[in-house]
């Protein structure tokens, strides 16, 4: 067999252009015949395209025995046929396809999928957390950038066979069949000429559709998300896939050269993400490692420090941080309604972070982003209590960059 037959073989993530090429050329029907193993990733890209509310449905074909029993064991079936399934799979190996819907089901899908995966062993608390803060800001991702009314597909596995024996990984995916990374991009940066170009400046830190270049933030993103995701993938010495359009862009920490290009994609945004189960570092330093990495690309002006990790005085209304967490919007209507007018009056406002065991930047920021800049403003200080290391460091961060553009 040659190297070229063997990549169509198995869909991997060491190889992602085969099974790319394979989808893409295969129209409305994917042949799998003579294809032996296929990773989650791969099948809830193909889920995701074979949605049945979809005009023209994509038909599968040719799956050859085992991996008619892995897509059987993930849930492949239910989810093309269009029956929503809770979050649910085998503890400590697979995490089914899930369709989700909207903002509400991003904290629990994401804090079940890492569960289910990583379980609670101390040794594999940092992969756990940053599966749980990756698939967070995925599905984000998916529904405040894809426009796909059909929502976002995810799984997620372990893999401990063959190629992966000696060092067993996590794998998550999130998949949509929206309009793409550099369509949403270009409501804002309209000198985006390529796919490819689209998906690297994708991963600069303080890059968005939702603002423009040179600023910060919006009122709901910081542009932090895919960033925070690309430096966390190499510092786990993991693979990242973030395919759309016509192209992908590959880090995979195995190889000397840790990031490529694909001239392939995905008819709308597949991400597959892959880390190593057992890692030395702890989570709480490789965050602040990466906030501190993002900051030494911000411009930086005379920080002062309106948030305040104590207790408030007692006057001072206090918010339960944990009661909408993760559901940005629902952060953004309780900043907008609750915090900033307060602010603006010069009254302090408290946040409690009680129950919170980690948080992503994406939603510190949209909780904090505007009502820090109304508390520079008027000099007016924010309260935080509880709040874990993970918490306050996202924290820490937003009113280092709200006050810098
Ligand atoms: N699933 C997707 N579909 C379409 N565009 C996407 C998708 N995911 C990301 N993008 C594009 O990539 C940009 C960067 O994403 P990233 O997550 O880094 O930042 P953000 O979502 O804008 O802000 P934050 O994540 O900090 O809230 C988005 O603004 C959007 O234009
Ligand atoms: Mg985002």
């Amino acid at each position: 067999m040659t190297a070229a037959q063997a990549s169509t073989r198995s869909f991997t993530l060491q190889q992602p252009e085969g099974f790319l090429r394979h989808l893409a050329a295969g129209g409305d029907t994917i042949d799998l015949s003579g294809v032996t193993l296929t990773e989650i990733w791969s099948l809830a890209a193909i889920a995701a395209l074979a949605r049945k509310e979809r005009k023209n449905p994509l038909t599968v074909v040719g799956v050859e025995a085992n991996v008619r029993a892995f897509a059987k064991a993930v849930g492949f079936d239910e989810l093309v046929d269009a029956r929503r399934a809770a979050v649910q799979g085998e503890e400590g190996r697979t995490v089914r396809l899930t369709e989700v819907w909207g903002e509400e089901d991003v904290e629990p899908v994401a804090s079940a999928t890492a569960k289910l995966l990583a379980g609670e062993d101390p040794q594999r608390r940092s992969s756990r957390d940053a599966l749980q803060y990756v698939v967070a800001e995925l599905l984000r991702n998916a529904f405040q950038h894809s426009q796909d009314e059909l929502g976002a597909v995810t799984g997620a596995q372990r893999n401990d066979r063959g190629l992966h024996q000696a060092r067993p990984t996590y794998q998550v995916a999130v998949a949509d069949t929206g309009r793409g990374v550099r369509k949403s991009l270009m409501e804002q940066h309209w000198d985006i000429e390529s796919d490819e170009v689209a998906l690297e400046r994708a991963l600069w830190p303080h890059y968005s559709r939702a603002f423009p270049y040179g600023r910060t933030g919006g009122a709901v993103n910081a542009g932090l998300g895919l960033f925070y995701i690309s430096e966390l993938v190499k510092d786990l010495e993991g693979r990242l896939l973030l395919a759309s359009g016509s192209a992908s862009l590959v880090i995979d920490t195995a190889l000397p050269q840790r990031q490529r290009f694909l001239s392939v994609g995905f008819p709308g945004t597949l991400v597959a993400f892959e880390i190593p189960v057992e890692t030395a570092r702890d989570f709480v330093d490789l965050f602040d490692d990466v906030a501190r990495r993002a900051k030494e690309r911000t411009p930086r002006r005379l920080v002062q420090e309106n948030l305040r990790f104590e207790d408030p005085p007692p006057p001072v209304q206090k918010f339960i941080v944990s009661l909408f967490l993760e559901n940005n919007a629902e952060a953004q209507r309780l900043a907008q309604a609750e915090l900033i007018p307060r602010l603006a009056r010069k009254e302090s406002v408290a946040l409690d972070f009680v129950n919170v065991r980690l948080c992503t930047q994406s939603f510190a920021h949209a909780l904090l982003y505007e009502a820090l800049r109304i508390s520079w403003a008027t000099r007016t200080p924010i309260y935080v209590v509880n709040a874990q290391p993970v918490v306050r460091s996202a924290l820490k961060h937003v009113e280092m960059y709200a006050q810098s553009g």
